[in-house]
């Protein structure tokens, strides 16, 4: 890690259901520092949900929208940012993250990631579709990026406590 972290953003990268946004809040609050969840400033951006814009126009229109709203909260300084699980995956937004920001993979077991994912399924790449076994997928095709990033904190089943604490351990 950097040893200016403080000045740039924390950007949590991992896949949906690894906590990025509870975790995110909850690390901004502990450092005093803004949160903004890259999902729900496309979904401004766009006027409209996500589940609406991969619907509409398609997955590689979401990732070209969600690329320029990245770029831009990357401005700006010190914030923690949650992305959406594909975004470290597209190979121009995680160049941007990765020079910009301080990334953070938020990883955890498949199980504890379907069993968060099923709570509220409002997730365009999971509809129809058996959690456990996309999940699965997607991991086997991302890792690689994920494994990019400079810290990598595993979030057991425990209280999201933990893992905030785990990663300001990795930090300072
Ligand atoms: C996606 C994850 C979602 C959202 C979109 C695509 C992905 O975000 O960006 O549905 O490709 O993994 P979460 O990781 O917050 O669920």
């Amino acid at each position: 890690v950097r040893a200016d972290w403080r000045r740039r953003p924390i950007v949590l990268v991992g896949l949906m259901g690894s906590g990025k946004t509870t975790v995110g809040k909850r690390l901004a609050a502990k450092l005093r520092w803004p949160f903004v969840d890259a999902d729900a400033e496309i979904e401004v951006a766009a006027q409209m949900p996500i589940s609406e814009i991969f619907a509409r126009f398609g997955e590689s229109h979401f990732r070209d929208g969600e690329r320029r709203v990245i770029g831009r909260l990357m401005e700006g300084g010190h914030k923690i940012i949650a992305t959406g699980g594909g975004a470290f995956v597209d190979a121009e937004t995680r160049a941007l993250i990765l020079n910009e920001g301080t990334a953070i993979w938020l990883d955890a077991a498949i199980e504890t990631l379907a069993a968060r994912v099923s709570k509220r399924n409002h997730r365009p790449l999971l509809i129809g579709k058996d959690p456990k076994q996309v999940l699965g997928e997607l991991m086997e095709l991302r890792a690689p990026c994920y494994r990019q990033a400079p810290i990598h904190i595993i979030s057991a089943d425990g209280p999201h406590e933990e893992t905030v604490n785990a990663i300001l351990h990795a930090l300072i």
